[in-house]
């Protein structure tokens, strides 16, 4: 098992066949919360929504009876997961969405396209608050080629468990078959939720109950030329950064225009931008994402894909607005790359694209295979993203990479701030490039309606791709102009910076930067030592009294009392498992290296 979840009592299991709908009925009678898991037909994900409609509601009547504290989880498409779960918010709570790969036998290869290679898992409670699950971790994974962990946890290994990291919403170290193997999935369930009052997992098998229809043909749609009414320095004439607000942007750009719309938006998530208020009520800001969402349809051309990246649970909203107005193409499932910092740590972001009309084969998929641009191949699961790895293996031609899919699990989110520039959540210049390898030939017309610090049109210049970036504030606009100066003086907008950014990605606050005469790891480990000698983690006073180091170094280098304590709750990890490393090694025919 690729899990540990601390003192959990193991679920049994039920499982139910439910082929035909009323049976539902039957099922839900057992009065004892439980934990369910609803098993969905599997299909292409397009279905149409007439075939799963009365299911879902079905499905709505069913959790209407159930007991206060049960949790349902359900697995089926990531649309139709979108789909259900706005019928099911009035009765359940959504608590996670968890994308898990697919096995290789599953993934759906479409022609021209991205194949499909993740389910959705939705976990509701029928409670309100925050849900109840065991500490669940998942065993680390080494890198064959240098040994180390696959996630770099560079620093901080002393704070860390030794079997693991903390479970995250993204599973690929299971794999499932939707159509008939989802043993893991249920035997992690059974475990996450080994608790009171839980008993049993009951897994409703409903994969018999509908079909799911086949896709309709969208009609096609005119194309018309694209005039260009801004024009800023240092910008190429056939490309254009707008310092405007985007709404009133998009309405002057003509139908059917661009080849590929992009959308980073605000996530209303009270982030600290220059000039846009981050924390709106949740109605007014999915009125406003609609608005710009169906400009960004409008001017899209026909055939041509418009991606949104979002949370999940924001994504959901997105997809029900644009299922109709435009063609459901993938879910692409993003995991950023997080660090564990909650029982269940949000590790992803949905990249949710529609095309206009019937989508055209994408020009990603169309290359030849050899050879493979490096933009268009994923990193095979097993290698890590250390630079220094990275540079041994491609030195020594170590065969790491891996056809891309719809789970990207390969691209870290910008977690130093010497990459950063002053705005507080830029995208990494990675995920933008995969995108326009995917979706774009090089000439064509890419559009970025919340511009910020202009990733996304820097990408596309490097890429030789015209591009229009809208901004609202003139702070991050002039950033983005100064970044584009740095091409036009042939140097890197996204190399390292000395200037620590004044804006930042998260809501702790930054101490000054410091020179530590006695190491951050060193302070906590002493505190791991008092905490074994006291037997329980220890107060401050006692820090003053036993610790080999003064007092204020613990006052001036940490943020909380939790940090200073960090190593003391926890056994700490060990990086190179030789039994793990040398039989992987071994395998793959690499020579153990610690590079
Ligand atoms: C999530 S950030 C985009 C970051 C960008 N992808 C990058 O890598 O730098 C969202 C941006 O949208 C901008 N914004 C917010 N409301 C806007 C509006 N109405 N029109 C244009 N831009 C807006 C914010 O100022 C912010 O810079």
């Amino acid at each position: 098992m690729a899990h540990m979840s601390e003192d959990s009592r193991r679920l049994d299991l039920a499982c139910h066949p439910i082929s035909k709908l009323e049976d539902l009925r039957t099922v839900g009678e057992h009065q004892a919360p439980a934990v369910y898991m609803l098993h969905l037909p599997a299909g292409r994900s397009d279905s149409d929504a007439a075939a799963s409609g009365s299911a879902f509601r079905e499905i709505e009547t069913f959790c209407t009876g159930l007991p206060e504290e049960t949790v349902v989880s359900i697995l089926t498409t990531p649309p139709d997961a979108a789909r259900l779960a706005l019928v099911l918010e009035s009765v359940l709570q959504l608590q996670l969405w968890v994308a898990v790969k697919l096995k290789p036998e599953a993934v759906a290869a479409s022609e021209g396209g991205l194949p499909e290679n993740h389910a959705a898992l939705l976990i509701f409670s029928r409670y309100r608050g925050a849900l109840k699950h065991t500490k669940t971790r998942i065993g680390y994974t080494y890198c064959p080629a240098c040994g180390k962990t696959t996630k770099d946890y560079g620093g901080k290994k002393h704070v860390y468990h030794e079997y693991g990291t903390l479970m995250s919403d993204v599973w690929r170290d299971i794999a499932c078959d939707p159509r008939r193997d989802i043993e893991g999935i249920a035997d992690r369930l059974r475990d996450v939720f080994g608790l009171e009052p839980y008993r049993t997992l009951r897994l409703l098998d409903m994969r018999s109950c509908y079909a799911l229809a086949p896709q309709r043909p969208a009609s096609p749609v005119l194309e018309t030329e694209l005039p260009m009414e801004w024009d800023v320095r240092p910008i190429p004439q056939n490309s254009r950064l707008v310092n405007a607000d985007c709404l009133e942007t998009l309405k002057g750009i003509p139908d059917n225009s661009i080849d590929f719309c992009f959308a980073d938006p605000p996530y209303n998530l009270e982030k600290k931008y220059d000039r846009w208020n981050d924390a709106l009520e949740s109605m007014a800001y999915f009125d406003w994402c609609d608005r710009w969402l169906s400009e960004l349809a409008r001017i899209l051309k026909s055939g041509r894909t418009l991606a949104v990246l979002n949370i999940p649970q924001w994504s959901i909203r997105h997809y029900r607005h644009l299922a109709s107005i435009l063609k459901y193409q993938s879910w692409i499932a993003w995991e950023a790359l997080s660090f564990p910092v909650r029982m269940i740590m949000p590790a992803h972001y949905a990249l949710l694209c529609f095309s206009k009309g019937e989508p055209r084969p994408l020009p990603g998929c169309l290359l030849p295979a050899d050879p493979m641009p490096g933009d268009l191949l994923a990193l095979r699961e097993s290698f890590c993203l250390r630079a220094s790895c990275i540079a041994q293996r491609q030195k020594r031609r170590v065969e790491d990479r891996a056809d891309i899919t719809d789970l990207w699990h390969d691209i870290h989110r910008l977690k130093h701030n010497t990459r950063r520039v002053d705005h507080p959540c830029q995208l990494p210049p990675q995920l933008m490039r995969r995108l326009y390898a995917v979706f774009t030939d090089p000439g064509e017309i890419v559009l970025d309606c919340f511009n910020g610090a202009g990733t996304s049109a820097l990408v596309a210049r490097q890429m030789e791709r015209r591009f229009i970036g809208i901004e609202l504030s003139t702070k991050y606009h002039e950033l983005a102009l100064k970044r584009h100066e740095q091409i036009e003086r042939g140097e890197d907008p996204f190399g390292k910076t000395e200037s620590v950014p004044e804006s930042k990605n998260s809501r702790v606050e930054r101490l000054p930067r410091q020179k530590y005469k006695v190491s951050k790891k060193a302070l906590q480990l002493d505190v791991r030592r008092i905490a074994r000698q006291l037997g329980r983690l220890p107060r401050r006073d006692e820090v003053a009294s036993l610790s080999r180091y003064p007092i204020e170094y613990y006052e001036t280098y940490f943020f909380s009392w939790g940090e200073v304590c960090a190593a003391a709750r926890t056994t700490g990890m060990s990086e190179l498992p030789q039994d793990a490393v040398s039989a992987d090694t071994l395998q793959m025919g690499l020579r153990f290296d610690e590079g």
